[in-house]
């Protein structure tokens, strides 16, 4: 079907979806030439942006109308902020218009969008998750036939919302987004046509440790959680503190405090870390004690690469006791030999206890307390008892444990989180808990739309009838709780609506 050109009468933004999509249609079916409007405007401030030659993109059906200019949102309201203090709020509302209602008071502030959003499972949850969804009329978009797993449904009611979403992110925002195997692909995708493929920071791989029992394909026993940035230069470094590093340096403490020996309290030391399981293999290096009672590890000071070092590279080192020389890497030493004296005068070079051994460089466990994010995590359990003992009736949270870690990783302790698919409101408990552990003051924005509460197993009986008030009762009941039991750490919430005229 062709389009027609922008109506007269029509409002400035239905004018220009309207022109963008009569100008697109009209140099697709080559009716305008693009290299003659370029020769032409030459020298007028107009740029034209072309499609790359071999540029990979993903297409589907309605593909170009989510992808045109936004409804006017004069006709949609958010609830007052009460006294307009910044504080943990939960929006109930679709979460397109919300995030275009928030655009005023909340653009370039985000710094981590943290979300859980529908997989296309074509099942039913707390939630409905199957696309399109078969009630009909809904003002999220999911409507129509009843149907199960429509990708192209998927993509146009996750397209809009990612892009409101990346513009309501601070420059050095990141996107942290729960998928599994069903549109992992097709997220990364669309992620790379909003975001620019240079801002993808990886996917990690969730390893839940107990593959699918029900599966016909392939069982899956992982999910993926997809990382993009607004822009990696701004961002902060994806670090995470090494899981057992504390345990670690307590029971090199306690070996030492245990004896008066050092060579014993080594000994110890070293069996302990033999013997205690869920140490990663590089945690496990961290097996000695210094002469000043620090856990440290030894690394080899050989130059890395293929082709050998510069000839400097080749100095041998003297033994401290026999004065003789060590030996010296087949490919030379890593570092320049005024590296290798500062290390030597720090006491970071480590002698074996003659001159036969080749020297090795020590790295302090107290010093390197993080590591890069890796991109296999394994965290396995469930909440359904924590949110059973909460008396919230909820399929499939995401575990508040896990999440804490996440949003501590990906975002600074006075990140502003949006969660735009609350659902049992995980994220904000999340948040309050990271706050409570590290004194962070980060705050939250959650939106959850009123659905009716999915009928299944896990909601008969129960009182709640619609999503929303499943995720406001978990959070009050939540914030009770810390109040209760955290001296000084007494978070609250704020509930707005949105209001459609
Ligand atoms: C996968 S669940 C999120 C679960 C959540 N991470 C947790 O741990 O409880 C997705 C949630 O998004 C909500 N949702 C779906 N479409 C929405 C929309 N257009 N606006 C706001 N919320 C929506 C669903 O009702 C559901 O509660």
């Amino acid at each position: 079907m062709t389009s027609s050109p922008p109506h007269p009468d029509a409002d400035e933004p239905t004018r220009r979806r309207q022109l963008v999509e009569w100008f697109t249609d009209a140099v697709e079916r080559g009716d305008l030439d693009l290299g003659e409007l370029e020769r032409r405007g030459r020298g007028a401030a107009v740029t034209l942006r072309r499609p790359e030659a071999d540029q990979v993109a993903l297409t589907w059906p309605g593909k170009r109308a989510v992808q045109g200019a936004p409804a006017s949102v004069d006709e949609i309201r958010l609830e007052p902020a009460g006294d307009g203090a910044p504080g943990d709020q939960l929006i109930i509302g679709d979460n397109l218009p919300v995030m275009r209602a928030l655009a005023s008071s909340l653009s370039d502030t985000v710094d981590l969008a943290y979300i859980d959003p529908h997989y296309n499972t074509g099942r039913g949850f707390t939630f409905d998750d199957r696309f399109p969804a078969p009630s009909g009329g809904r003002s999220d978009g999911r409507r129509g036939r009843r149907g199960q797993r429509d990708r192209g449904a998927w993509l146009n009611f996750m397209y809009p919302r990612l892009v409101a979403l990346r513009d309501l992110m601070s420059a050095r925002g990141v996107l942290v987004a729960h998928i599994d195997e069903h549109e992992h692909e097709t997220l990364v995708m669309i992620c790379k046509e909003i975001f620019g493929d240079a801002n993808y920071l990886g996917s990690i791989v969730w390893d839940k440790g107990n593959p699918k029992g029900d599966a016909k394909r392939v069982a899956y026993q992982h999910e993926h959680i997809v990382v993009f940035a607004k822009d990696p230069k701004q961002c902060s470094p994806l670090r995470r503190p090494k899981e057992n590093a504390q345990q670690i340096l307590e029971a090199a403490a306690s070996s030492i405090r245990s004896t008066p020996s050092l060579e014993q309290a080594r000994e110890d030391f070293s069996k302990w870390i033999k013997g205690t399981r869920g140490l990663s293999g590089g945690e496990a290096m961290y097996a000695r004690i210094s002469e000043d009672h620090r856990v440290y590890r030894l690394v080899s000071m050989a130059w890395p690469n293929k082709k050998t070092a510069p000839p400097e590279y080749f100095q041998p080192l003297l033994h401290p006791v026999t004065g003789e020389p060590c030996p010296v890497p087949a490919r030379g030493w890593r570092n320049p030999p005024g590296t290798m004296d500062e290390l030597l005068s720090r006491g970071l070079i480590e002698f074996g206890i003659d001159h036969s051994t080749q020297p090795q460089r020590r790295y302090f466990l107290d010093e390197h307390m993080h590591e890069n994010i890796p991109s296999v995590i394994r965290f396995a359990g469930a909440d359904d008892d924590r949110l059973r003992d909460l008396g919230i009736p909820f399929e499939h949270p995401k575990p508040v444990e896990f999440a804490t870690r996440l949003l501590s990783w990906f975002g600074p302790p006075d990140a502003v989180i949006c969660d735009c698919f609350a659902g049992s409101g995980t994220t904000g408990h999340a948040v309050w808990e990271a706050n409570l552990r590290d004194g962070g003051t980060r705050r939250f924005v959650l939106v959850q739309a009123p659905e009716p509460v999915f009928a299944s197993a896990a909601t008969k009986g129960q009182a709640f009838e619609s999503v929303d008030e499943i995720t406001r009762t978990r959070l009050e009941r939540v914030a009770a709780r810390y109040r209760e039991h955290e001296q000084g750490f007494s978070p609250t919430l704020l509930v707005r609506r949105l209001i459609q005229r």
